[in-house]
């Protein structure tokens, strides 16, 4: 079979699956089988699967129309322009994320080589993608899952962050000393009642730890919030992943710890998605 032919059969499957994105997801999975980039396909439409290839590609196929995310068949994410290896042990990184990423960069040339730490690290793509962006900056990130732990330290690594990344298992901020400059979290925020509502590709393959905090869906805030405040030093800043309307929510939370709310950051939807709190 031909790639052109092998990109439009998919896109049919999937449009009739539902996927938003299924041109684009089968030209990746078969410039995958290919190794080809997906947008080097409309040269090499002509370019011929073999019958071991074509026999991949159809497993991918498969696993696609079970709701299995493009990234978790292929093993990898891009999220701030860097690659991250992803797990069954970790989150899909989520575009949204990158507001975080982007308020947190802000802050340099205001802090010289600030200790970082992101709680709840999964891939590391958070404290990862800001040392690519800040250069003497350090970070440490913690998981409760040890399996996002080996993942993030891998994908420092491949980066050729690791001089400056650790990560570590931990719950939450047990054990550590501080200070840190900067804290940064995408917790855990989903109402444990929304999960069984969540869509496939999600409540089948991220992780349940990743998403859901209690029956409000705050828990995760409301354990991280009094202990980080104690690891901050003297101007010490946190920024907040949240979940669409917690905003208000989580801005009282804070100020019952003793923060400041300095900002408050919509992502490219136009959906509240980060709150930044000083001591
Ligand atoms: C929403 S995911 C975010 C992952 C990653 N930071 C990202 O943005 O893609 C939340 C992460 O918190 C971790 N987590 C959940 N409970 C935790 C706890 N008590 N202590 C530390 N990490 C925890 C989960 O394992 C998961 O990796």
């Amino acid at each position: 079979m031909k790639a052109a032919d092998a990109v439009a059969e998919l896109t049919r499957d999937f449009t009739a699956a539902g996927f938003d994105s299924a041109r684009l997801d089968a030209r990746i999975l078969v410039g995958q089988v290919l190794g080809l980039e997906p947008s080097l396909l409309f040269a090499r439409g002509d370019s011929v699967i073999p019958p071991a290839d074509l026999a991949k590609l159809r497993a991918f196929a498969q696993r696609h129309l079970a709701h299995e995310p493009v990234s978790r068949i292929l093993g990898t994410r891009e999220f701030y322009g860097l690659p991250f290896k992803v797990t069954p042990d970790t989150l899909d990184p989520r575009p949204d994320t990158e507001t975080l990423v982007d308020a947190v960069l802000e802050l340099r040339g205001t802090i010289e080589a600030p200790r970082i730490l992101d709680l709840g690290t999964g891939t590391g793509c958070i404290p990862l993608a800001i040392l690519r962006h800040w250069p003497d900056a350090t970070a440490t990130g913690i998981d409760i899952a040890p399996g996002a732990v080996a993942a993030a330290a891998e994908n420092a690594r491949t980066l050729g962050l690791d001089g400056r990344a650790q990560f570590q298992v931990g719950d939450w901020t047990a054990g550590l000393a501080g200070p840190y400059d900067i804290v940064v979290s995408n917790p855990p925020y989903i109402a444990d009642g929304e999960y069984a509502g969540l869509a496939a590709e999600v409540r089948l393959y991220d992780p349940r730890a990743a998403l859901t905090a209690g029956p409000d869906g705050l828990a995760a805030y409301r354990a991280l919030l009094a202990p980080v405040a104690r690891l901050l030093g003297p101007n010490g800043q946190v920024f907040l992943e949240i979940g669409a309307g917690q905003g208000d929510a989580v801005a009282i939370l804070g100020a019952a710890a003793g923060f400041r709310l300095l900002a408050r950051r919509r992502d490219l939807a136009g959906i509240e998605r980060c709150l930044h709190f000083g001591v």
